[in-house]
């Protein structure tokens, strides 16, 4: 893994705003905004982002200047740009434009991945192997997750076995996945779900690094990360203003809230090396130019308390 991600902050806050936050929103930012977005999370502190999803365009409009974007992210000094693929053509595009890291995503419920990437499980677990494959045959070094989502329940097809999970936790690490991510695409996730499902891929990834991916559909959001932590999980996906969700899973709503998830990790002592002040400024920003759009968040409503900051626990 990258040294400049790994060993700086206590824990990881990954952005996907510019993903997960933009794939269900009516308008369609520039690439310039994009990349002003990118340029100012970095600016607040933010190490890790994912600029941009390599979809087929007619699917994801929003997507059609992927290209464009993980480019101009490339050239922001201190970013680690990463880009969603949900196959091997959108690995191939990744890998031709150099970001420094891919991250493939497919889903525990078959229900879900059949919706979403028009295929079973068990044919992404294969085109993992492909794009691994395709990834050691080229030199540039990149980082390659892999994503389990509907990791917690599927609102298709209900109940998720942790059976299933950990089975596909373990079938990616070993076809070569990098890291690991536990997604909870619809919001169905609960705290003791988590810290069991959690403390059992922390044991089974090893030295491979696991983060976490949840919604706050149902208002657990912030509870799941707490127990995620208490499992060991060290990084975390969130999205600025809560945007978010699954354009291909009904009902699907936002993404963890960066400004929240940063309030909470800092307050538990855990340094993200994050600014609360400019990130709430470019949250601003956003909501401009996002009219509409349902933004999420305490702390953008009710401000940052005067004693933030302030070591609490002795
Ligand atoms: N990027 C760009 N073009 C792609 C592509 C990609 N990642 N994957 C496939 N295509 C193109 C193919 O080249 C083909 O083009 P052609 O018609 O000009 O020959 C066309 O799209 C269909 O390809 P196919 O492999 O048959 O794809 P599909 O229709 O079975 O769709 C996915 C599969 C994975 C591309 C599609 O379901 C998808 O994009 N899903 C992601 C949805 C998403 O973003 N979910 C939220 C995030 S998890
Ligand atoms: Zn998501």
């Amino acid at each position: 893994m990258n040294d400049a991600v790994i060993g700086t902050p206590a824990v990881r806050v990954r952005e996907v705003g510019l993903r997960d936050g933009l794939q269900m929103v009516g308008t369609i930012l520039t690439a310039a905004q994009k990349l002003e977005w990118c340029r100012r999370m970095v600016d607040a502190g933010v190490r890790e982002i994912e600029v941009t999803s390599f979809v087929p365009p007619k699917i994801v409009p929003q997507f059609a200047d992927a290209v464009d974007v993980a480019r101009g992210a490339l050239s922001i000094d201190g970013l680690h740009a990463a880009a969603l693929v949900p196959n091997l053509k959108g690995a191939q595009r990744a890998f031709d434009v150099g970001v420094a890291q891919v991250h493939y995503v497919l889903s525990a419920s078959d229900a879900h991945n059949l919706k979403n990437v028009r295929r079973s499980t068990a044919e992404s677990v294969a085109d993992f192997a492909r794009i691994v494959a395709e990834r050691d045959e080229r030199a540039k070094p990149v980082v390659l997750g892999a994503g389990v989502a509907t990791a917690f329940g599927c609102t298709i097809s209900g109940k998720v076995e942790e059976r299933i999970v950990l089975g596909l936790v373990e079938t990616l690490i070993e076809a070569g996945a990098d890291e690991i991510t536990v997604a909870d695409t619809v919001g169905y996730a609960n705290p003791g779900q988590v810290r069991a499902l959690m403390r059992k891929v922390c044991a089974l990834a090893g030295t491979v690094p696991v983060a976490c991916h949840f919604h706050d559909t149902r208002g657990l959001g912030l509870a799941n990360v707490f127990a995620a932590l208490d499992a060991g999980v060290r990084a975390f996906d969130s999205s600025l203003g809560g945007l978010g969700g699954c354009p291909f899973a009904p009902n699907a709503t936002g993404n963890i809230n960066t400004e929240d998830t940063v309030f909470l990790l800092e307050a538990e002592g855990l340094r993200t090396g994050i600014d609360l002040d400019k990130l709430l400024a470019m949250r601003e920003t956003l909501a401009e130019w996002l009219p509409g759009e349902p933004f999420s968040g305490a702390i953008a409503r009710a401000g940052v308390p005067k004693t933030f900051g302030e070591k609490v626990v002795a």
